[in-house]
């Protein structure tokens, strides 16, 4: 098979525009999220909020890169999978340590919150419905969705650095997590292209597809929820401000 047409079996693997109304939420969603993440930098608390986040989120995923199917891994992909993981090691190291450097010595990252749970345990079912129908079993389903999960940390890490801006404090952080998520990103891709023979491609696809449906199913509750929960917490951290002074 030519160059050429292995690209377009696997142009799946790139995240589509979106057209229509789902356009549309994605625009919605974009601007409740880009005024959350305003709102959270109003209060050193709020800074807090963002870090505690984003370590939950690189805990996570450290545990998924070091989950039972890491078992079935082939040879050629175990230094890969070392290498992943000792970024999202590193990263979780340095959001811990930005948030020590704030008085914070101890964050609960048992589980992340009821939303992303939801997401990841639908996430899980269609990795297990998709698996045999690839040679490679449960390995293509889990990277299919580590490569949504990767594209997702990429959207969320640009847009708050767009928003703080590079002479942000806390933009030499971001956006060096932002480099390595691109960086996951075509590493999954590339993963992909070697575990899925040209024949599994419509069902990688498919697969795809569903992965990110149940993705942008979250969009627009998940965008709410955070900014429900940052106008809280940022109230109610003025509330203690206000409370403080008289
Ligand atoms: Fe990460
Ligand atoms: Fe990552």
């Amino acid at each position: 098979m030519s160059e050429r047409r292995a690209d377009a079996a696997f142009a799946c693997l790139e995240a589509p525009a979106p057209r229509g109304l789902a356009r549309l939420q994605a625009a919605l969603v974009d601007r409740i999220k880009r005024a959350a993440i305003r709102l959270m930098h109003r209060s050193a608390a709020g800074e807090c909020l963002i870090l505690r986040l984003g370590y939950i989120a690189e805990v996570s995923t450290e545990r998924a890169l070091q989950e039972d199917w890491t078992g079935q891994m082939p040879d050629w992909l175990i230094p890969l999978n070392e290498r992943h993981l000792a970024d999202e090691q590193r990263h979780a190291a340095a959001f811990a340590e930005a948030l020590r450097q704030r008085g914070v010595t101890t964050v609960d990252a048992a589980a992340p919150d009821p939303l992303s749970r939801r997401k990841i345990a639908q996430w899980r079912r269609l990795a297990h419905r998709y698996a045999p129908r690839f040679e490679q079993g449960l390995l293509v389903p889990v990277y299919a969705t580590g490569l949504c999960a990767e594209q997702m940390a990429m959207r969320v890490l640009a847009r708050h650095c767009a928003v703080i801006g590079e002479n942000h404090p806390l933009y030499p952080l971001l956006s060096r997590v932002l480099s390595d998520e691109a960086h996951h990103v075509r590493l999954c891709m590339q993963v992909l292209q070697r575990l899925v023979t040209p024949g599994e491609s419509r069902q990688l696809a498919a697969l795809l597809a569903k992965a990110r449906a149940i993705d942008a199913s979250f969009g627009v509750t998940g965008a709410l929820a955070m900014y429900l929960a940052v106008g809280f917490h940022w109230l109610h951290s003025g509330v203690r401000r206000a409370a403080a002074v008289t």
